[in-house]
């Protein structure tokens, strides 16, 4: 059987709209990353199921990377997003033992500053990974000498990371069959495009080592970075489309072949699926107005997956001012505004298997 999603989306030309997504919540992600790798024992096994883009995976990859190493599997039904990600996770590792081989040797005139930022590492590590998906030298882009194999190779702080890639429908398979045994299994925004959401949780379960750990990223509140009136339309566009998102989900899920309901919470459906220590945090996104460049991209590209995935759940009234928002040609243009931001949060829902 082919393999492929259940939700008729075209992730591959989600990708745009995934990686600005993944500049914005790079602090966040590495954030998280370092808060879940800090329970697993050493050199584990971690799972990024429906990788995307790969913003958590490269989150990963630097901290299995900071921490000694360990494995990164990556798993996704889409061949575009295994190759996006599988090429950022590189970089994050490449950019630690960089970073690594700088610190080993702080006399060197030669060698790379340390960038302390997360959000920094994971802005050169796409930029290096775009480099590399558009067939040039990573370096090219990071406006700073390539470190050379042997600084790679002389990053003694900084351990081996193995990546591996994994393309399967997680709803057709057990993770089991796909992957190692797991000490962290972690999907973010995947288990809500399962048709049955409950059996693909037991699912992934089945990857885990004894006291191995699931985390999901779901459920979270949604995302605002609008003003209320924005000076053409009817005030409150934002709140709209996320009523249009709404309906737009509710038939991605009704539409889905072989679609079941699950009536009840994350926690109670990690509880179903014989996990224990059940519990969730949040991590506030916050990135207050006046925007710099990356808030600006992440608000265009999520308005206009806003306005296109619920397209037939929008005004006219509203196609009209979307569509000169998103003009960069027209003075309305959302890119121009001053008063754009972005204030979400990112929600984690986690077990450990017995
Ligand atoms: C909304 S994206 C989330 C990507 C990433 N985890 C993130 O948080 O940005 C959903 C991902 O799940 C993958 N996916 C959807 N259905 C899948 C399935 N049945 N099996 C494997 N991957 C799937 C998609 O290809 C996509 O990469």
């Amino acid at each position: 059987m082919a393999v492929h999603t259940h939700d008729d989306i075209d992730w591959a030309e989600r990708i745009p709209t995934l990686r600005s997504a993944d500049q914005l919540h790079a602090k966040t992600h590495a954030e998280i990353a370092a808060r879940l790798v800090s329970r697993l024992a050493d050199h584990p096994v971690v799972v990024d199921v429906g990788s995307g883009a790969g913003g958590m995976s490269a989150a990963f990859a630097a901290e299995l990377a900071c921490r000694g190493g360990g494995t990164l599997v990556l798993v996704d039904a889409v061949p575009e997003l295994l190759d996006v990600a599988e090429t950022v996770a590189k970089a994050a590792v490449e950019q630690t033992h960089t970073d690594a081989a700088g610190r080993t040797d702080p006399d060197d005139p030669a060698a790379v500053p340390r960038d302390t930022s997360s959000t920094g590492q994971q802005q050169i590590a796409l930029e290096q990974a775009r480099a590399e998906l558009a067939g040039a030298a990573a370096a090219a882009t990071v406006g700073r000498a390539h470190p050379g194999i042997e600084a790679v190779a002389g990053a003694a702080l900084a351990g081996q990371v193995s990546i591996e890639r994994v393309r399967a429908d997680v709803a057709s398979a057990e993770l089991a069959h796909l992957v190692e045994p797991a000490d962290l299994v972690w999907a973010a925004s995947m288990v809500h495009h399962l048709p049955d959401q409950q059996a693909g949780i037991a699912g992934l379960v089945t990857a885990l080592k004894p006291r191995g750990m699931l985390a999901l990223v779901e459920g979270s509140p949604p995302t605002h970075c609008l003003p209320w009136d924005l000076g053409i339309g009817e005030p409150g566009l934002e709140r709209r489309l996320l009523e249009v998102r709404d309906r737009w989900f509710k038939r991605m899920r009704t539409d889905m072949p072989n679609s079941v309901r699950m009536p009840y919470g994350w926690n109670i459906a990690l509880v179903k699926a014989g996990l224990e220590r059940v519990g969730s945090f949040s991590r506030l996104v916050d990135l207050p107005a006046p925007p710099d460049e990356v808030v600006r991209n992440y608000v265009i590209e999520h308005i206009a997956w806003l306005a296109s995935a619920g397209d037939e759940f929008v005004t006219q009234e509203d196609r009209d001012v979307l569509r000169r928002l998103l003009d960069p040609e027209d003075p309305e243009y959302l890119g121009n505004r001053e008063d754009i931001y972005v204030l979400g949060t990112q929600t984690v829902h986690f077990g450990w298997r017995r």
